[in-house]
């Protein structure tokens, strides 16, 4: 049976690159966690992968979301393939590493269990390989989203981080997030909500006028967005870390540069991007969904 959007992942033990894995003592019970699938240990794509999910591992940490990989070869084998990764430059700072678990699941039993499996894509024996599935599991251990790409094409880990975000944020608030939301933009007034409700829940919101003249589509800010007032000791190394802080270094670069030929700070305001949010975790509004 194939698994669908809030079925409960059913529980697993499997070696791994970190020894043996016991999939739900290993998340715990406050964790969401992703896990992903690759079609074979020493391919390209692949590689680039599990380099950028080490890279963004802080980024699925704050988020309180575990990360484990999954691929048809030995422990043995994802360890060897590992120090490639690592030497290979996907991974960014040196002290990023591969190391989340990459599950060994060598009889392609877990693949079979979670529909991983493509029937287009074969190894050397002409046993078919696991495509690139991602599963987005919640703290409940409920499948929350699941998203398929075919061998050839790897997968986008900051889109995955925009689930997780926007999962966790409707999962709060009445709301769900728009195309290509980022956290801190509009976000949508859920249909059930009543006016009077998402006054109160949500605050202020505009609804678009549109030519049916139904008020479907009303906008209220990200509710869990709480601008950063102060940049404190740290937090640039912080920010920098993040993937806002990769986009902004272009701007901070300007400024270094624009105060070193003596120009106020007040030049770079046509240059400044949009701060970057951050999600408040602790706020609970009672309208948690599950
Ligand atoms: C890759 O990781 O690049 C790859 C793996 C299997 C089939 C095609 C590409």
């Amino acid at each position: 049976m194939p698994l669908n959007l809030g079925d409960v992942v059913p529980d697993f033990s499997c070696d791994s690159s970190v020894g043996q894995i016991h999939y739900y003592d290993h998340v715990g019970d406050e964790n969401w966690s992703i896990l992903c699938s690759h079609p074979s240990d020493f391919t390209p794509a692949c590689s680039t992968e599990l380099g950028t999910l080490a890279k963004l591992l802080p980024q699925f940490e704050r988020r309180n979301c575990k990360v484990l990989a999954l691929s048809c070869d030995s422990a043995e084998s994802h360890r060897k393939w590992i120090k490639d990764i690592d030497a290979s430059g996907y991974c960014g700072k040196t002290s990023s590493t591969v190391s989340y678990p990459i599950l060994a699941d060598e009889e392609r039993a877990l693949a079979v269990k979670f529909g991983m499996l493509d029937p287009e894509e074969k190894d050397e024996k002409g046993q078919p390989l696991t495509c690139r599935a991602v599963f987005i599991v919640d703290d409940h251990k409920k499948l929350r989203a699941t998203i398929l790409y075919p061998a050839t094409t790897g997968r986008n880990f900051y889109e995955i981080l925009r689930v997780v975000d926007s999962l966790q944020l409707t999962d709060e608030y009445p709301v769900a997030t728009p195309a290509n939301w980022e956290r801190g933009e509009k976000v949508c007034v859920t249909p059930s909500t009543p006016d009077e409700v998402a006054q109160v829940v949500l605050g202020d919101f505009s609804v678009v006028k549109v030519p049916s003249g139904k008020k479907y589509l009303r906008l209220s800010k990200d509710p869990g967005y709480k601008t950063p007032k102060v940049l404190k000791r740290g937090m640039v190394e912080t920010i920098l870390g993040t993937e806002y802080g990769a986009k902004l270094l272009p701007t901070l670069g300007r400024m270094v540069v624009a105060f070193a030929l003596g120009f106020s700070s007040s030049s770079f305001a046509s240059s400044k991007k949009k701060e970057k949010p951050v999600h408040t975790t602790t706020q609970t509004s009672g309208w948690k969904k599950r």
